[in-house]
């Protein structure tokens, strides 16, 4: 329960310190977007309201119960899931900027008090054992160094009988050592080889899986619906951030998206934790 970090998570809060305002191009959503089929015109925010609905949907929640969300970005699906469900949110990021980005958009939604998003680390969780009955792993797993841990300390946050829902990236084709380093250097580490291995990892933490989708050619269209996005803004962006800074988060996104859209897929993954845990 100690407030430390591993070094991986340290570099993970830089990360995503540095990405900074630039989540206002995705409406805060730190996540993929979810597309019926080729033939669905959906907006890109609206898939990704769309993807927090579908997973979000799988927890389950009932009114007045406490969600936990591991990677809680700048609180947008915290946010979306306590005004839908009526619950309260406990979140945890790594980056101290996304904490305070968080706490303005929670209170701009008038949620202060039922929303929290505070720095903690996933896998050394600052929270009693069975605090929580639901917990959320929202596009944050692939960036776990040690993704067994963070699954054993969920496992322990969570009440006996509590819902977890969690997603994975898994990869789609045999990686490069060079596409390996670009996706860690892009907070992605060892995208598993596909649903067996996340379903075995989660057994093994002690959950029962209640189901698993491969949802790859649901959210592929976020890379296009992206970079349209990018280009569209990408002027005013360099006015107000400066061409240096977007030139540089450029480069390194479109590196690292224009791999995951060839070479990583999407995995939703829910389970409980056994009522006699
Ligand atoms: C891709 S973002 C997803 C954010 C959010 N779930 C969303 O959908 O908008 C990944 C999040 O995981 C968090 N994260 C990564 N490693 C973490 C760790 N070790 N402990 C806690 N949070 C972590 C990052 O800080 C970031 O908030």
């Amino acid at each position: 329960m100690a407030e430390r970090s591993s070094r991986v998570a340290e570099q993970v809060g830089e990360y995503y310190d540095d990405i900074g305002e630039l989540v206002e191009l995705v409406g805060g959503n730190l996540h993929v977007g979810y597309w019926d089929s080729e033939a669905d015109r959906t907006p890109f925010l609206a898939a990704m309201h769309r993807l927090t609905a579908e997973v979000g949907d799988r927890l389950e929640l009932r009114r007045g119960q406490r969600l936990l969300d591991v990677g809680a970005g700048v609180g947008e699906p915290a946010i979306r899931l306590a005004q839908q469900y009526g619950v309260s949110v406990t979140g945890i990021t790594v980056s101290a900027w996304q904490v305070a980005e968080a706490e303005r958009r929670v209170i701009a939604a008038g949620l202060r008090g039922r929303v929290t998003v505070r720095w903690g680390d996933a896998g050394a969780q600052p929270f009693p054992a069975d605090s929580f009955d639901a917990a959320i792993a929202f596009d944050s797993l692939p960036s776990a160094e040690d993704k067994a841990l963070w699954l054993a300390e969920i496992h322990r946050v969570l009440r006996p009988g509590g819902r977890f829902v969690f997603t994975e990236y898994p990869r789609l084709a045999p990686l490069t050592p060079d596409e390996q380093a670009i996706l860690h250097g892009n907070t992605i580490h060892d995208p598993p080889a596909g649903l067996t291995p996340v379903v075995n990892m989660a057994t093994a933490a002690g959950f029962e899986i209640l189901s698993g989708a491969d949802l790859s050619d649901n959210v592929r269209r976020t890379y296009d619906e992206f970079f349209a996005a990018l280009a569209e803004q990408r002027q005013t962006l360099a006015s107000v951030y400066g061409e240096e800074r977007i030139a540089m988060f450029e480069q390194g996104i479109t590196m690292v998206f224009r791999l995951c859209q060839a070479k990583i897929g999407y995995l939703v993954v829910s389970c409980r934790k056994p009522s006699d845990a």
